[in-house]
């Protein structure tokens, strides 16, 4: 079978919600289509984004960092939207390509999960989700395995990698919300997701990586580290609606929230990740090679 040339689920265009494919849907998912938040409601605020250390920020009027929470808020929920989107042609590869019923059954429930993901949240989205991919290098990262990604190396960087981290990112996201419902969502996602990355780990221990799939694995690995590194959206975001930062103060930006901390702490938790599966050669490949840089 040709495992290759999938692409990603994250754009398919979405029907009206009076269309009755969409009501069967919310139907089927027992998922209400409600709105779960009040006008302008923060869920995540200063702290959880490390405003709250920044100077520059603090010394911004009132109005403009309630836009900037208010955007960031939006762009992290755009972000799992669309995450979760993707989760519908991943498990529909991976159906395809696993050969026990066990393994092709849990990719449907996998499928399943993601679908009930992406509708819980979007009873969150106070506007429409951002209508591309391209305000998180994570998304185009994901779109780059689907779509050229042997078997091997996508559940290594998209269950063990990408769902590991998931894990850690959502759980930040879950304990610092203001919106109890969201809270909870994000409770009962990180229990679904706690086993579509314990099944990425253990498929992963039972495979033997032959030198192309290594080769693709440090690729990959590779791609989603640097994403992870460079996503500076909380210093686009600030700029975009503080007129801009200087240089100076763009640097004292990245003192006052520890920016290093963060990127060490990221990297950090990636390097356990794979190590989880006994991939200790590939972390110090991964360090040859200055990715971790
Ligand atoms: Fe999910
Ligand atoms: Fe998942």
């Amino acid at each position: 079978m040709n495992f290759e040339h999938i692409p990603n689920s994250m754009l398919a265009p979405n029907l009206a919600s009076t269309d009755p494919l969409s009501l069967i849907m919310h139907k089927s998912a027992e998922i209400k289509q409600e709105k779960l938040f009040h006008t302008d409601e923060i869920y995540w605020n200063a702290e959880h984004y490390k405003l709250d250390h920044s100077h520059y920020f603090k010394a911004l009027p009132p109005s403009i960092q309630q836009d900037i929470l208010k955007s960031l808020n939006h762009k992290s929920l755009s972000l799992s939207y669309y995450i979760e989107k993707f989760g519908l042609n991943y498990g529909a590869k991976m159906v395809l390509g696993a050969e026990s019923t066990e393994e092709k059954s849990l990719y449907a429930l996998f499928s399943s999960d993601e679908v009930k993901h992406r509708m819980s949240l979007e009873r969150f989205l106070q506007s429409d989700v951002i209508p591309n991919i391209d305000f998180h290098p994570m998304l185009r990262a994901l779109d780059l395995c689907l779509n050229e990604g042997g078997k091997s190396s996508i559940i290594f960087t998209i269950q063990v990698v990408l769902e590991g981290f998931g894990l850690f990112h959502y759980g930040n996201l879950k304990e610092s919300c203001q919106n109890e419902h969201l809270k909870n969502t994000f409770a009962a996602i990180l229990k679904d997701e706690v086993l579509h990355h314990g099944m990425g780990v253990t498929l992963m221990q039972r495979m033997a990586l032959d030198k192309e799939t290594k080769k693709q694995v440090v690729e990959f690995t590779s791609v989603f580290v640097r994403a992870l590194i460079q996503a500076e959206w909380v210093l686009h975001t600030l700029k975009e609606h503080s007129g801009g930062l200087t240089q100076e103060q763009e640097k004292k930006f990245k003192q006052d929230i520890n920016w290093p901390q963060q990127i060490h702490l990221r990297i950090e938790k990636i390097k356990t990740l794979i190590a989880k599966v006994g991939f200790q050669g590939l972390v110090q490949e991964l360090e040859e090679k200055n990715i971790f840089k």
